[in-house]
């Protein structure tokens, strides 16, 4: 979802009253960022706090590339990695997650490893559907097992849009909260739905009730569920010792504009670039009772802040044995004090940008390359800005564009070279990326290699009933866009002899 696709943000037709409302009743953040312009990235900052270039979830193989898990990604979360629900499990919390992982699919990367107590939704995107043989439907889990996949058992109409799936996180998210209410116990819910992420679904009641489209459609419904969600809380009198926190993992992706795009409002392209449009969320506290209502924050604020946020509001202390980028909103959100931090725009292991105060400098620009684009797979579609939305990976290492947020949010217009701002707040910034690379320790990069035989491999039996499995070795690079494109390698057979009387060979 895109920072302009809400109402209280400008959206012009209006259609997001919950959200609106619970702005209302709480703080709106309006410089609000998410670590990384793709999903997979970007959650794994949420729930472990750290950027994605520590924490793991980047790529060496390409520069700059923006890479994420899907089916075929061997990596995912690293067990040294600390989430925020395995520490609120410390101070006896129950943990739940609701929709899309994204942290990696093979069994050691399990949300129920990594400190969640319930699940129920997916490793993946929605995508497919798929041939189920050669490359299975994502699958969706409850807690441990899997109870279907996505087009067989739980459906999404690609002709249509129409798909329950929000319905059924709703539902979900209902009943987990009445029977923490009902126990006493407290409780940390991830709600992750997807329903913008495209394929954009929406269940039949809001199909064709937007004036934006499917899309729109979406959005209305999640608008509507959230609304639902903080009137349960209301109802059941624990609105008032529940902090809930509203955000999105990237910027809306404008490739299918205006079909199924989103809007980022003023801001720069969208999903996948680290301009504005990329990177800064639609943010929304609500704590009745402690935050002030009608509270708008220009604190420079992350995803990464909700795991150190979320400690605090538990009176646990973040991990010490590591570095941290997420801090306490706590103060801001209460007192009104600002901290003083900056943003650092990654596209997997390249810091592309920096923002401190108002002013944003780009050490590298790129939005896509040449070869997609001229496919038609446009990051900016109507935004082209002369030497910044480039097409080529252009460095400004020695001398970096620098925009004024404030005058020109659409990052639009660079300061000139010459000027004493420009000098001013460029020695400052250089000064925050020094200090941020020097003491910068980067993770075991996990998104370099697929393989497809972590998926169900193709099989068939021959006339003497021989069983032929294939196993694909297909070494790739995984990216939103590009799978498949640079596959490379080779693909082994193996031949098996059935042995009909052996009850435990698994076909
Ligand atoms: C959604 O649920 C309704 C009511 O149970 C059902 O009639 C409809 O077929 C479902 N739609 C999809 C796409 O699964």
């Amino acid at each position: 979802m895109g920072w302009g696709d809400l109402g209280v943000f400008g959206e012009p037709s209006k259609e997001t009253p919950n959200l609106d409302q619970m702005a209302a009743e709480g703080m709106l953040f309006l410089d609000f960022y998410t670590a990384s312009p793709l999903c997979s990235p970007s959650r794994a900052a949420l729930l472990t706090g750290r950027l994605p270039v520590r924490n793991g979830f980047y790529t060496t193989n390409g520069h700059a590339r923006n890479a994420y898990t899907p089916q075929d990604i061997v990596g995912g979360i690293p067990d040294s990695e600390l989430l925020l629900p395995e520490l609120l499990k410390k101070a006896g919390y129950t943990n739940k997650i609701i929709g899309k992982w994204h942290l990696g699919h093979r069994p050691q990367f399990h949300p129920l490893r990594h400190g969640f107590d319930e699940w129920f939704g997916s490793p993946n995107c929605h995508f497919g559907p798929y041939d189920s043989r050669e490359r299975p439907n994502i699958p969706v889990y409850r807690d441990w097992d899997m109870v279907g996949r996505y087009y067989e058992d739980f459906k999404i109409d690609l002709k249509t849009g129409e798909a329950n799936l929000t319905q059924l996180y709703l539902q979900e998210a209902l009943d987990f909260i009445s029977k923490q209410q009902a126990s006493q116990q407290p409780f940390f819910l991830y709600w992750a739905i997807d329903a913008t992420h495209a394929p954009v679904y929406a269940s039949k009641q809001f199909l064709g009730t937007s004036q934006r489209g499917l899309y729109g459609d979406a959005v209305r419904e999640i608008d509507d569920s959230i609304g639902k969600i903080l009137k349960h809380l209301q109802q059941l009198g624990i609105s008032e010792n529940t902090f809930v926190f509203f955000t999105s993992d990237n910027g809306a992706a404008l490739i299918s504009a205006p079909k199924q795009g989103g809007s980022n409002g003023p801001f720069l392209c969208g999903k996948q670039t680290t301009f504005e449009g990329g990177m800064r969320e639609p943010a929304i506290a609500w704590w009745p009772g402690h935050i002030p209502a009608g509270g708008v924050s220009h604190q420079l604020g992350s995803v990464m802040d909700l795991f150190s946020t979320s400690l605090s509001l538990a009176g646990l202390q973040p991990p010490s044995d590591r570095q941290i980028d997420g801090i306490d909103l706590l103060p801001v959100m209460l007192q009104g004090k600002l901290t003083d931090r900056p943003i650092f725009y990654y596209r997997g292991n390249e810091l592309m940008a920096v923002r401190a105060g108002l002013y944003k400098a780009h050490y590298w620009t790129w939005s896509n390359s040449w070869e997609e684009h001229n496919k038609g797979i446009d990051f900016c579609p109507g935004q082209s800005v002369a030497g910044v939305t480039t097409h080529t990976q252009e460095e400004h290492t020695y001398l970096p564009l620098l925009f004024h947020l404030g005058r020109d949010p659409g990052e639009k217009y660079p300061l000139s070279f010459a000027s004493d701002e420009y000098q001013r707040a460029v020695e400052h910034i250089s000064g925050l990326v020094q200090q941020h690379k020097a003491s910068l320790v980067p993770g075991q990069p996990q998104l370099n290699v697929c393989d497809q035989a972590v998926m169900v491999s193709a099989q068939s039996t021959d006339a003497l009933g021989n069983l032929w499995i294939k196993i694909h070795f297909i070494k790739c690079q995984c990216w939103e866009g590009m799978l498949g494109e640079e596959m490379h390698g080779h693909v082994l057979v193996a031949s098996l002899i059935r042995d009909r009387a052996d009850p435990s060979f698994p076909f």
